[in-house]
């Protein structure tokens, strides 16, 4: 999805060649989320005016762009204040081209640029209004009428600060936002603000920060009478300041690690070097301030060290991350588990009608992978819901339900869009998610964070037995005080704790994976089957093929083999079966059976020296035997690694394939 950075200096000298790399650093860290175009906005050399590089295509196209444009830079003199913004655009309304990426603007002078992340809903109606006064419109986007509704009201309220006519434009947009605005006539100033869209302020001084909140201003200002602001953040008695405007934390983390999160209709504004944040309305239980976070995240976490793509660092990370996602939670002592995060609402979810786990893409898969344990140790009705088609199908939701919303990310608007419609019938909200202040960790009343550190690659893998395993603690700890449940708690605590050199072990079938992906990947498509606690593995598998190799895949329930998929089996057919000695171990042999006598010539995922099954195929991938409900999350490394191979071998964007976004923050 799109990407906002902004870069504003203050009493910190920078050359514009300076400040335009930082942009350019800063496009590239979000690069990951996806886009298809990308653009900054810096003042002139004589600060009168506004230069604006904007590109279809990669980063690296801006940049060869701005290398073009501005190469006699290095010998410019430094500036003491400067304001620049920055853009990835992921087209929404209108194709993807130089004139639709952002920033967009309001005039040929420049006098209100914009760079917005998130779908303007009533932008027709603004469009309309705006070309009744005369106004003429160069893109197909949204962004452009914030641009010029700025400038038309600045042009009728000359008085107002910058901050003011940003307030009075956002109160006339509908829809999701976080936008990032510079302006030619409030040089060394930018204004910046959220709705439904993440946005967050980086703070960098020379010396500590004598404060850790930001108080917040209200005030009914629509137009005036202007307060002057006594709650501002002023940099320290140096009064060297750097703020940077993102998204993303990804983008900012190489600067400092002092954040703030805005939330929904924070206005933030930097002027003479202090920032405020202003609210228009103070609802009771509204904060006085906003903290200043400091962020865990190091930047190293989101290299790529000695791996060819993200993805494949991620799978690999996974050792690790499923021991991150249970450290200090699982006590492998005394076999108890403590989820700190849900712990003061765990009676309150015991007495609920039912659970009902939502999500999308991968994240739904994790729900469909632990539905059957969550049953089995709550004894309560566990229901897995898309968010599109919950939302979809106007779900009946009641006060004593539990409602869980999954998501990586912790933005993805469908999912957020189902919590909030849960939220408002009076359900008990639990995210599941990676990202620490993300929205869905905001909204929620209580959650877990899987702390798989982050994830980059666009296609979701250490994110996927994170959410896994944080929703077999869950479970865990629901059982707790059930003695008939007891022996299988702590047979499922010993699987926990053999994980990380089960996954190793794992991941050791690495070259095999690439040599069976060498005769795969020529193929059209992949039939992945499986069923029981495997199940979620042949949907997750069949995603992950789809989303990185472009090849036809689909995850089958072998139950339903009779049923139809059947009639698709012959010897030219690739065919992959999960095959394990587990509840349904006979009804697996059973439809491998039903597809060697079609000539099918399955590959094999089964348990380590299970020669009896091995002997029903030549190819067959070995996983060490884990607990029954564990076993999906050693089932899905080598689909994981399969994908990863056929995507390199067809020439596939590994981390950014085509047409998908990381953080899919539209419907
Ligand atoms: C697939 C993938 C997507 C996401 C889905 C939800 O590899 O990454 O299917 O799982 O878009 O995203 P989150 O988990 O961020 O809500």
């Amino acid at each position: 999805m799109c990407g906002i950075f902004a870069y504003l200096n203050y009493l910190t000298p920078k050359t514009r060649h300076e400040v335009l790399e930082l942009l350019v650093r800063g496009l590239k860290r979000l690069e990951y989320r996806g886009y298809d175009s990308a653009g900054v906005a810096i003042d002139s050399a004589d600060g009168k005016d506004m230069v604006l590089v904007k590109r279809s295509g990669q980063v690296k196209k801006l940049e060869e762009a701005i290398a073009e444009k501005f190469s006699d830079l290095c010998n410019e003199e430094q500036i003491d204040i400067h304001c620049g913004i920055a853009h990835t655009r992921w087209a929404t309304h209108g194709v993807p081209s130089e004139v639709n990426a952002h920033p967009q603007r309001s005039d040929d002078h420049h006098s209100f640029v914009v760079v917005h992340n998130g779908i303007i809903t009533n932008y027709k109606d603004v469009k309309t209004y705006l070309t009744m006064h005369g106004y003429t419109f160069e893109s197909d986007t949204d962004t452009e009428i914030i641009a010029k509704l700025i400038h038309h009201l600045y042009k009728q309220h000359p008085q107002y600060s910058f901050r003011e006519l940003v307030e009075q434009v956002i109160q006339q947009l509908e829809g999701a936002f976080a936008v990032a605005i510079k302006s030619k006539h409030f040089p060394g100033e930018c204004v910046a603000s959220r709705r439904g869209s993440p946005l967050l302020v980086g703070i960098k001084t020379k010396t500590r920060l004598a404060t850790d909140h930001i108080p917040i201003l209200y005030g009914k200002v629509p137009l005036l009478p202007r307060t002057e602001s006594t709650s501002e953040f002023m940099p320290l008695e140096d009064k060297q300041v750097e703020y940077f405007f993102a998204s993303d934390a990804a983008a900012l983390i190489e600067h400092t690690n002092r954040v703030i999160y805005l939330e929904d209709d924070d206005v933030a504004a930097v002027k003479d070097g202090a920032l405020s944040i202003h609210r228009l309305k103070k609802c009771l239980d509204d904060p006085h301030a906003r903290e200043i976070t400091t962020l865990k995240m190091e930047i190293q976490e989101i290299m790529k060290g000695n791996y060819q793509y993200f993805m494949q660092k991620e799978i690999f990370e996974q050792s690790e991350s499923v021991v991150n996602t249970m450290r200090g939670r699982v006590n492998f002592e005394n076999g108890t588990v403590t989820l700190g995060g849900i712990k003061d609402y765990i009676p309150e979810i015991k007495r609920c009608r039912r659970l009902m786990l939502i999500g999308c893409g991968t994240s739904y898969h994790s729900a469909v992978a632990t539905r059957q344990l969550l049953e089995e140790l709550t004894e309560l009705p566990v229901m897995v819901e898309l968010a599109s088609d919950f939302l979809d199908r106007n779900t009946p939701i009641f006060r004593d339900d539990v409602c869980f919303f999954i998501s990586q990310s912790g933005e993805t608007a469908d999912t957020l869009m189902a919590l909030r419609y849960c939220k408002q019938r009076g359900a008990l909200i639990v995210g599941i998610t990676n990202t620490v202040g993300s929205s869905i960790c905001r909204e929620s009343h209580c959650g877990v964070h899987i702390n798989a550190g982050p994830e980059i690659g666009v296609a979701s893998t250490k994110a996927y037995t994170s959410q896994f395993i944080s929703l077999v603690m869950f479970g865990l700890v629901m059982s707790e005080d059930r003695i008939s449940l007891q022996q299988r708690r702590q047979e499922i605590i010993k699987g926990l704790a053999g994980l990380e050199s089960a996954i190793r072990k794992v991941l050791k079938l690495d070259p095999l994976v690439l040599e069976m992906a060498k005769d795969l990947y020529q193929h059209k498509s992949l039939l992945i089957m499986g069923r029981g606690y495997n199940f979620a593995t042949c949907l997750e598998g069949a995603l992950k093929v789809k989303e990185l190799t472009y090849m036809h895949s689909e995850g089958i329930m072998a139950g339903e083999l009779k049923h139809g998929p059947l009639a698709l089996v012959d010897d030219s057919m690739p065919v992959l079966m999960i095959i394990l000695r587990d509840p349904v171990y006979a009804k697996c042999m059973n439809a491998l059976q039903q597809v060697t006598a079609r000539e099918g010539r399955p590959i094999l995922i089964c348990e380590e020296g299970d020669e009896e099954t091995k002997s029903f195929s030549s190819r067959a991938l070995e996983i060490p035997r884990i607990v029954d409900c564990l076993q999906g999350i050693l089932t899905v490394i080598p689909m994981q690694l399969l994908s990863y191979h056929i995507a390199v071998l067809r020439g596939c964007n590994v981390d950014c394939p085509r047409n998908l976004a990381k953080s899919v923050t539209v419907e």
